[in-house]
């Protein structure tokens, strides 16, 4: 595992976007795995900020996200589809047809979760993944507990992780319950995982991510199973790393 570590949240942000950039401007037609949450927003600023200036092109590159709530299409402002479209594709010259997140209202979500896993075949599996990290050691939604095996599937979030989101709601209540993520397995797919941790909050699940050992119970750890790992953790992630 590569560590890269930096100052601050606005260092980590253009380090990683360094990173991606450098990924699109040698393979143009790159699979980019993208994340949502508050950590890679600083990174997707910086990209958009390089696309403007004319450092990266992103008409041949497709995006697989992680995952999508479920109950929330495109038009509701929580979804993770709005999300990245607010965030980032409108801002960049991607094809929208190439950008790829679970269906949140399919009907049939195991018809569905079998339907992603297919699209990261035929599209992917992504050049660059990028990840944030939950407290509890969720990547993606796969909670703790999570088989390392485990595909695209439906989870019920754990209410640690909907209290963690419940900021971006009205109310808790209206934190879905459930989600569609990609897999352990699927996210291990990727060539390359790079993974951003920000913030105190996150210090705990970096140390044990560094220190601990391969558990079931702390899903980031099966990223120690990938040959190509690159964390970038600014200083309050990784104070706690001995
Ligand atoms: C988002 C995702 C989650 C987040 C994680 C950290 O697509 O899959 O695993 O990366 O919950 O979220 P933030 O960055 O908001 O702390």
């Amino acid at each position: 595992m590569k560590i890269i570590e930096v100052h601050n949240y606005d260092q980590l942000s253009k380090k990683a976007c360094e990173i991606i950039e450098e990924q699109v401007m040698v393979k143009h037609d790159s699979v980019l795995g993208l994340a949502t949450g508050s950590t890679p927003l600083g990174t997707y600023k910086e990209l958009i900020a390089g696309y403007k200036e004319g450092r990266t092109d992103y008409r041949h590159v497709s995006t697989l996200n992680l995952d999508e709530y479920v109950g929330l299409g495109p038009q509701d402002p929580q979804s993770y589809r709005h999300f990245m479209n607010e965030q980032f594709f409108r801002s960049i010259n991607v094809n929208l047809e190439n950008t790829y997140i679970p269906n949140g209202k399919a009907v049939d979500l195991q018809d569905e979760c079998e339907r992603y896993e297919k699209v990261i075949e035929q599209v992917g599996p992504p050049d660059l993944q990028l990840l944030g990290i939950g407290e509890n050691g969720h990547i993606g939604f796969n909670e703790p507990g999570t088989p390392f095996q485990s595909e695209t599937h439906v989870v019920q979030l754990a209410d640690s992780t909907r209290q963690a989101n419940a900021r971006f709601f009205q109310s808790m209540e209206d934190v879905p319950t459930m989600a569609v993520t990609m897999g352990i397995r699927s996210i291990l797919k990727s060539k390359k995982i790079v993974l951003l941790a920000s913030g105190e909050r996150k210090a705990q699940a970096i140390d044990q991510l560094i220190n601990g050992y391969l558990d079931e119970q702390f899903p980031a750890s099966s990223l120690k199973e990938h040959s190509d790992i690159t964390l970038i953790v600014d200083e309050d992630a990784y104070a706690e790393v001995k």
